[in-house]
């Protein structure tokens, strides 16, 4: 079953914007198994029901839906939280898209880039560690780690009994806080955060700017795009 409101069905297959469909509904150009449908609630399953617009069919082609969020601080990745605490489903077009998941997590307290896609393959790919795939994070951090603490980081850092896989680390500026950019190649709890704890240096400031070559650009906090076919390419997966 693939249910939605006959507007956002014509929407979706590229007929017009969603506005524009409400209209064309209303003036009696649309029919669901050849029946006029001038009622705006009308629901169709994209999967049964014959639409035509103008006398024409309207297919909704099977594709799926992968944005970019650009998370600020304070909403937890979850799309739903039973405590109502605010949460990045409130930050994303759920009424469009409701079959939008996030791939993998960050913190209430991490702000950046945040994939969400409707495919379960896409989100396997990205989050699967055979695929390589990093993610790059700004870390502002409490003193001035030494270039023997970086090295640690690079080459690994015992976490739970595991040691973590080799990072690209790198010391952008030193301070009482110092800003670290750090690429990492696996997605363990509070990783990022627990690295640093770990050389003597708690994160107070962390960000994610990119996942593989996907950055997040100019995309404003709180705010979100789709991917386009060059983010595709960027993530080459
Ligand atoms: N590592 C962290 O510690 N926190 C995040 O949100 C992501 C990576």
């Amino acid at each position: 079953m693939n249910e939605m409101r006959l507007q956002r069905f014509l929407a979706r297959a590229g007929v017009a914007s969603r506005r524009a469909s409400e209209e064309l509904i209303t003036s009696g150009r649309v029919t669901v198994n050849g029946q006029v449908v001038r009622e705006l609630g009308t629901r169709v399953d994209a999967d049964k029901d014959a639409v035509a617009f103008d006398g024409r069919a309207v297919v909704l082609e099977a594709s799926h839906v992968t944005i970019m969020l650009n998370k600020p601080c304070g909403y937890i990745t979850t799309m739903k939280d039973e405590r109502g605490r605010a949460s990045v489903a409130e930050l994303i077009p759920l009424d469009e898209y409701p079959a939008l998941f996030p791939i993998g997590r960050l913190d209430k307290d991490t702000s950046g880039l945040l994939l969400f896609t409707d495919d379960g393959e896409l989100g396997d790919k990205l989050l699967h560690p055979r695929h390589h795939i990093g993610k790059t994070y700004l870390a502002t951090i409490q003193g001035m780690p030494t270039q023997e603490e970086i090295a640690c980081l690079r080459t690994g850092i015992e976490l739970d009994g595991r040691m973590t896989a080799p990072a690209e680390c790198e010391l952008l500026a030193k301070g009482r806080l110092s800003e670290v950019r750090i690429q990492i190649f696996e997605g363990r709890n509070r990783q990022v955060r627990r690295m640093f704890e770990a050389i003597g240096h708690p994160v107070v400031k962390l960000e994610r700017v990119a996942i593989g070559g996907l950055s997040l650009g100019e995309l404003e906090r709180g705010t979100w795009r789709q991917l386009t076919a060059d983010d595709f390419a960027a993530l080459n997966i």
